[in-house]
C-alpha cells in the first residue's frame, strides 16, 4: 500500500489525468518534458510517472499559460521544448486554470455527509495537478488528518493553537507530500468554542491567519466540523467559496435549507462575497430515494448544484480505510472519475452565478 506522497501513475492514468492521448506520453518523454520512471510493480518493472514528475509537467503547462515561458521555482526545462509543451496545450485544449477561488472550506451542520473524504480526496487530486495546497483540519475528530494519512495528529500543533496561543501559523503547517501541506487536528480542538468566543474579533481571527500564508498556495482547503461553532463561522469569514456536502438523502436534503441560511445570515453579517456551491454526495442511480432527493435539490437550489455528482463507490469508502486517494485505489473507477471532474469544476472559473445578493 501506497501512502499518496509516494504514488506512481501508469502512462494510461497520467494520460487520463493530463487529458492527452496515451500515444503522447512517450514523445513527452522522448523531448523531456516528462520524466517516466522504472518501477518494479509485482514481478514486472513497469514504466512510471511519480507524483512529482506529474506535478512538474503541470507546472510547465501553468507557467506557459501564465506566459512566463520558463519554470520558476520548479523543476527547469529547455526553452525550445516550450514550443512542443504548447502544442500539447493546443492540441488537447487543456490548461489548468489558476483557481479562481483560492480559499475554500467543506461544510455541513449535518455530520456523516463526506465532508472529510471529499475534502482529501479533492486536495490530494489538485496536488497531483501542481497545485501548491494547504489543507486545513478544523474538525476536532481529525478525519481529514487520518484521511491524509497522518497518524500522529494528536502530537502536533493544531489551529488551537494559532488562533487561542497565538503560534505563528507557520509553525502549525506540516508537509504530507510534494506540493501539499496540512494544518492537522485532534481532539484537543474541541475545546476550542469557549475560549474562542472570549477573543476579541473571534471572527477574524482565522482569515487574518490564513492571509499571512496565503501566497505560498494556490489553493486553501478546510475541512470543518458538523456543527453550527464559532470555528466554522470563521471559516465562513475567511473563505470565498463553501463546498456543502448534501448526502442524497431525505435527511440531508431537509437539512439543507438550514445550512443555506446560516451560510446567508454570516454573508450579511460580515459582509462576504461567498460562492457556493452544493455537492450532491453518495447517489446511487438504482435508489428511488437517491434520484427524488437529487431531483429536488436541483430544483430547489439549482444555481448552486455541482454538475458533477459523487456516486456511492465502495473505492471512496476503500480509499478512507487505505488513507489514500481514490485514484490509488482504482484509476479506472467512479469514484476517481467523480473526484476528477468535481476537481475540476472547484477549480475551475467557469459559472459563478452561485452567490446569495447581499
Ligand atoms: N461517495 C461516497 N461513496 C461511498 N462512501 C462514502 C462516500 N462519501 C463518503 N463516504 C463514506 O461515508 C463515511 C462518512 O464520511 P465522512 O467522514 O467524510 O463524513 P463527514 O461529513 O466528514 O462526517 P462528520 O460530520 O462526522 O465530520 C466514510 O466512511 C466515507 O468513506
Ligand atoms: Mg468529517
Amino acid at each position: 500500500m501506497a501512502s499518496f506522497k509516494d504514488i506512481h501513475f501508469t502512462p494510461a492514468e497520467f494520460a487520463a489525468i493530463a487529458k492527452l492521448d496515451k500515444s503522447m506520453v512517450p514523445e513527452l518523454e522522448a523531448s523531456g518534458q516528462l520524466t517516466v520512471t522504472r518501477k518494479k510493480v509485482g514481478n514486472v518493472d513497469r514504466k512510471m510517472i511519480s507524483l512529482e514528475d506529474m506535478q512538474a509537467y503541470f507546472h510547465r503547462l501553468r507557467d506557459l499559460a501564465d506566459g512566463e515561458g520558463a519554470v520558476s521555482d520548479g523543476p527547469q526545462i529547455p526553452i525550445e521544448a516550450v514550443s512542443d509543451i504548447e502544442s500539447v496545450a493546443t492540441a488537447t485544449g487543456f490548461t489548468p486554470v489558476t483557481p479562481q477561488h483560492r480559499v475554500q472550506m467543506f461544510y455541513n451542520v449535518k455530520g456523516g455527509t463526506g465532508k472529510s473524504t471529499l475534502t482529501a480526496q479533492y486536495v490530494m487530486r489538485a496536488a497531483m495537478m501542481g497545485y501548491r495546497v494547504l489543507a486545513i483540519d478544523l474538525d476536532g475528530q481529525g478525519h481529514l488528518t487520518v484521511n491524509l494519512d497522518i497518524l500522529d495528529g494528536h502530537e502536533r500543533p493544531t489551529i488551537y493553537d494559532v488562533l487561542i496561543n497565538d503560534l505563528p501559523i507557520e509553525h502549525a503547517i506540516m508537509s504530507v507530500a510534494p506540493g501539499l501541506d496540512l494544518i492537522p487536528a485532534n481532539l484537543g480542538l474541541c475545546n476550542i468554542e469557549i475560549p474562542l468566543n472570549n477573543k476579541a474579533r473571534r471572527e477574524y481571527r482565522l482569515g487574518e491567519a490564513i492571509r499571512r500564508i496565503a501566497d505560498q498556495y494556490d489553493l486553501i482547503v478546510a475541512d470543518t466540523n458538523p456543527a453550527a461553532s464559532i470555528l466554522n463561522g470563521s471559516m465562513l469569514v475567511a473563505s470565498n467559496l463553501v463546498n456543502v456536502v448534501c448526502s442524497t438523502n431525505p435527511l440531508s436534503f431537509h437539512g439543507m435549507s438550514l445550512v443555506m441560511a446560516t451560510i446567508e445570515n454570516m454573508q450579511r453579517e460580515f459582509q462576504r462575497d461567498l460562492t457556493v456551491r452544493i455537492i450532491p454526495n453518495m447517489y446511487d442511480n438504482r435508489e428511488v430515494i437517491s434520484q427524488e432527493v437529487l431531483g429536488e435539490l436541483r430544483g430547489q437550489f439549482s444555481d448552486f448544484c455541482t454538475k458533477t455528482v459523487m456516486n456511492r463507490s465502495a473505492d471512496m469508502n476503500e480509499a478512507t480505510k487505505r488513507r489514500t486517494t481514490v485514484w490509488d485505489v482504482n484509476a479506472k473507477g467512479v469514484a476517481a472519475q467523480d473526484v476528477n471532474s468535481l476537481t475540476e469544476e472547484l477549480v475551475g472559473v467557469e459559472r459563478d452565478n452561485a452567490h446569495f445578493a447581499i
